[in-house]
């Protein structure tokens, strides 16, 4: 199969690496000349464990290129898929679909046989049928079918997300059209992958509607994470308690800041923005979204108030920036909350985060960054933990005790044992952790 990919952003270039990956000639369009350039140059503008390796070697094998000119990549393909930027429109919370339908525009110029155009961005429902609309308007006798196929990459997993999914939905209504998706996800037969075939509106909704119930799972257990800490009980058993019920499920059960990221709060704005447009409100994403908002600012105060209500003119040193560990993403980051809070409380922010720190200086203003987590810890009177990163596990605790002025904890994502660290001289507080009695 031969297919166009318009925008090689962090969708666009995973998605192309996969597929040219599966053995198809995938040709990636950016309007951005300087990115498009880098790539050729086997830069790759994102961090993904991986992608460098897998774009590398399409690139070598010839079924991987960029390119600028979408015309190029539309005219022999098989399908186009469409992955440019859907970001939330300011004022309303909706999704911005201008550069969707831009590309759906200058596509239907460039198609020449019979084209399967896929939307692959994150769009509301009806931008599908919307896209079909724009292409029929401009070439009336055009040989296509639009096509659904939402994404459901993880950033940091993205890879292994794409080449052994959970599922694969396709949204289509010809069997032409869906011939030539089950064409290209063919190798994932191998592996049993079920795919799920269904109308277009309904392969929309189901994207929002998976980001949506996993945004609800998270911010349901942050509740009762602070119900366990006022009552005494440890939300991580609590978690493997009900998780164990096949119903409930294990995954997405890990309390922390609040969620953040490229996905999911962009997403349940523009689901519960759909649901009033459409007169079906969805009143419990609506909730999620306020509770998880008013969570990151919340975490602040939690730090303030195990510093004994105040942290003017204390140290606070910061492990982790970017919303979760192996990407290098500050998109609504509860760090973004978290760090000028303390500030405005007075407390200078020495930060350490492995892969975020670029993009924190554009974000975050008066922070000093440190070359390594024990540098951020060192004469800091307090820790506070923001991100999992993997390689803070593994800190040697003692050695962060004596760098550090006060060695008191506040561990946002759990990844200290609280008995340990109390063991060991911290004052530690963890997310719906028992306190120490007294
Ligand atoms: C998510 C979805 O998982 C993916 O399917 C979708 O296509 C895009 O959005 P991503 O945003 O990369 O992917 O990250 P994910 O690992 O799902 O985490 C999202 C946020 O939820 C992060 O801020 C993370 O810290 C938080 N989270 C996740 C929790 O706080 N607790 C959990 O148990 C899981």
């Amino acid at each position: 199969m031969r297919i166009a990919m318009i925008g090689s952003g962090y969708v666009g270039l995973v998605s192309g690496a996969c597929f040219a990956q599966f053995g198809h000639d995938v040709f990636c369009v950016d309007k951005d000349a300087d990115k498009i350039a880098r790539l050729r140059r086997g830069e790759i503008p994102i961090y993904e464990p991986g992608l460098d390796r897998l774009v590398a070697d399409n690139v070598r094998a010839g079924r991987l290129e960029f390119g600028t000119s979408l015309a190029d990549a539309v005219g022999n393909a098989d399908a186009v898929f469409i992955a440019v930027g859907t970001p939330t429109r300011r004022g309303d919370g909706y999704a911005d679909l201008t550069y969707v339908y831009a590309a759906a525009a200058e596509i239907a110029k460039a198609i020449t046989g019979y084209t399967v155009v896929v939307t692959k961005s994150t769009v509301p429902v009806g931008t599908g049928r919307e896209v079909a609309r724009i292409i029929r308007e401009a070439q009336p006798s055009g040989q296509f079918d639009v096509a659904s196929n939402p994404e459901f990459l993880r950033e940091g997993a993205a890879i292994e997300d794409f080449m052994k999914p959970d599922r694969v939905v396709i949204g289509v209504e010809s069997e032409r059209a869906r011939d030539v998706m089950a064409a290209i996800y063919r190798p994932l037969n191998l592996i049993q992958t079920p795919m799920v075939f269904t109308n277009i509106e309904t392969a929309e909704i189901t994207k929002y509607a998976g980001n949506a119930f996993l945004a609800t799972k998270i911010t349901f257990i942050n509740e009762i994470a602070d119900l366990c800490e006022k009552v005494g009980a440890d939300v991580h058993d609590v978690a493997r308690g009900i998780g164990l019920d096949g119903r409930i499920g294990r995954k997405f059960l890990h309390p922390g800041p609040g969620f953040g990221g490229s996905c999911f709060p962009k997403d349940t704005l523009a689901f519960a923005h759909t649901g009033r447009e459409v007169g079906a409100a969805q009143t419990i994403v609506e909730q999620v979204i306020e509770v998880n908002n008013a969570r990151k600012k919340k975490m602040a105060r939690k730090v303030i108030d195990f510093c004994g209500g105040s942290v003017a003119g204390l140290t606070v040193g910061v492990l982790g920036l970017t919303f979760k560990p192996n990407t290098d993403d500050m998109r609504d980051a509860p760090s973004l909350d978290i760090v000028p809070a303390l500030q405005a409380a007075g407390a200078k922010i020495v930060a350490f985060d492995p892969e975020g720190m670029t993009e924190a200086a554009k974000l975050l203003s008066g922070v000093t960054f440190a070359k390594t987590a024990y540098e951020a810890a060192t004469q800091a009177d307090v820790l506070v933990v923001i991100t999992e990163w993997h390689e803070f596990r593994g800190l040697d605790p003692r050695r962060i005790k004596e760098a550090m002025r006060q060695p008191r904890i506040v561990d946002l994502r759990n990844i200290f044992d609280p008995e340990e660290m109390r063991g060991l001289g911290f004052s530690y507080e963890g997310v719906g952790r028992p306190r120490p009695r007294t």
